[in-house]
């Protein structure tokens, strides 16, 4: 599909609502590679298939709506990063853009570490067995009890994000007669060009401490005297969604600049900075992601000058990518329902999910693709917008795009690169169930996280 300006005499309906026009692609049954996670393909009936299963079959056994997650292509992904980056550098997955135990595991297995920000995460992660000095601790108000919990667990970095908890922080882990591993989160004054929601390291937003103003050279000069506290490192992340390298760059600069500060001040080279995460990934074909390799060597490359323009060894660096990793590896698969065409405007496709599987649609005016995967179809293309079952007209999972004009309801829908944010953002708005997300790895598919069940919702509701 290509968005494009006005050509000649695109239909009133097809101008989309920021101004563009979207081209059906020459052959809606073809999926673009880039949206889809690596072994998706269509079988010798045109049915989509993952790790070797078909869709409908996948429907058949695990219901719909659904996530199915590509395992062969999550750790594919895993070693792509963690080979990019190599020995001298640390890969962390962001767990908060997809979580579960069998998740932890490939994690363990691939060789990367894991980045947490809430009790529940690490739970998770301590639970499948992650090693405690693999994981790092995040968030920019975490309580007493995940501090002492994860100090307790002897995790490997914890993340400062204020001067409270600089203090907090060293006060448990001297409670508890440790020396907790810490890097300070700072705020590099970057304008990420991603959504406002996600983007981190503007000045006006909650997380970190800036540079600006000394504030950041004055956290660690407070880290560094306190006993409880081994500062490691500087972390900055700079926002979500990023295609653009040149933030990251700045980003890496300033913090670079802020270690020979530090130096000048103290005598202390600190080893480590992390550039967090944030790389973008394909949720259209018209999105260009960076592969990791370009990543690791652009970074790699300005850290490396930076350090030795200040004279400094170069620290160890670590990144943070989460939807990088798994936002690729899933898609859902929903069923449609009801095909309802509104005259000279679009067709709207209703399926049996919605905003409680994937919220990013409404929240952050997310683009997504979407294809037909039950069957092909030579159908002249339809504008469609896909929505779910839910109770507002916001309830949007796809806004444009182009569908067979045969759909018709039972009919597979599936959308892809929905590996990222979609059921850790999952909600019970209208008390929906929370679908399920099934591995799929070499024709075999396994739930990993479960269906909800009418009975899990009640068993909360204790009233
Ligand atoms: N490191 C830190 C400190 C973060 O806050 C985040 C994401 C990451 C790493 C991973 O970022 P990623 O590589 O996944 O972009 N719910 C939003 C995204 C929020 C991201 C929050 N922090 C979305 O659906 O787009």
């Amino acid at each position: 599909m290509s968005r494009s300006a006005h050509p000649a005499g695109p239909r009133h309906a097809d101008v989309m609502s920021d101004g563009h026009y979207l081209a059906p692609a020459d052959d809606l049954n073809v999926l673009d590679e880039k949206v889809w996670s690596r072994t998706v393909t269509r079988d010798e009936h045109g049915a989509v298939t993952v790790g070797g299963l078909t869709v409908s079959r996948l429907a058949e056994e695990f219901g719909t709506p659904a996530y199915f997650l590509d395992e062969a292509d999550f750790r594919a992904r895993c070693r792509a990063w963690s080979d990019a980056f190599g020995p001298g550098a640390d890969v962390f997955y962001a767990g908060k853009a997809f979580l579960s135990r069998a998740v932890v595991r490939w994690l363990r297995e691939e060789g990367l570490n894991l980045d947490v920000c809430s009790g529940g995460e690490l739970a998770t992660a301590l639970d499948a067995g992650m090693p405690a000095e693999r994981i790092a601790f995040h968030g920019n108000n975490k309580t007493v009890e995940e501090i002492e919990r994860a100090v307790a667990a002897g995790v490997g970095r914890i993340v400062l994000d204020s001067f409270q908890e600089i203090v907090r922080v060293a006060h448990i882990a001297q409670g508890l007669g440790k020396r907790q591993r810490v890097q300070i989160r700072v705020t590099v004054g970057v304008e990420a060009h991603t959504h406002e929601f996600i983007a981190t390291a503007h000045e006006d937003q909650k997380f970190g401490i800036a540079l600006a103003g000394g504030q950041a050279a004055e956290a660690v000069r407070r880290a560094l005297t306190l006993d409880g506290l081994e500062l490691v490192g500087i972390h900055s992340h700079i926002g979500s969604q990023i295609f653009d390298m040149a933030g990251f760059e700045v980003s890496a600069r300033r913090v670079v600049q802020l270690l020979a500060e530090v130096r000048d001040e103290h005598g202390v080279e600190l080893p480590e900075i992390d550039l967090g995460g944030g790389l973008g990934i394909a949720y259209t074909s018209e999105d260009d992601p960076r592969e990791p390799h370009e990543i690791a060597k652009s970074l790699g490359d300005i850290v490396t000058r930076e350090c030795e323009a200040a004279g400094l060894a170069t620290p160890r660096i670590s990144v943070e990518p989460g939807r990088a990793i798994v936002g690729p590896t899933a898609f859902t698969l929903y069923e449609v329902g009801t095909v309802k065409p509104l005259e000279g405007l679009r067709t709207y496709v209703s399926v049996d999910g919605g905003m409680s599987d994937n919220i990013r649609t409404a929240l952050y005016d997310a683009e997504y693709s979407v294809a037909l995967a039950s069957r092909t179809s030579d159908a002249e293309p339809m504008l469609v917008r896909v929505v779910g079952k839910h109770c507002e007209s916001g309830d949007i999972v796809v806004k444009d795009a182009y569908l067979p004009s045969d759909l018709a309801p039972g009919d597979l829908i599936a959308v892809p690169a929905t590996g990222a944010y979609c059921r850790s953002m999952a909600s019970n708005y209208n008390h929906a169930l929370r679908p399920p997300v099934v591995a799929v790895r070499d024709g075999e598919a396994r739930v990993i996280v479960r269906r909800e069940t009418e009975e899990d919702l009640l068993r909360l509701d204790v009233g």
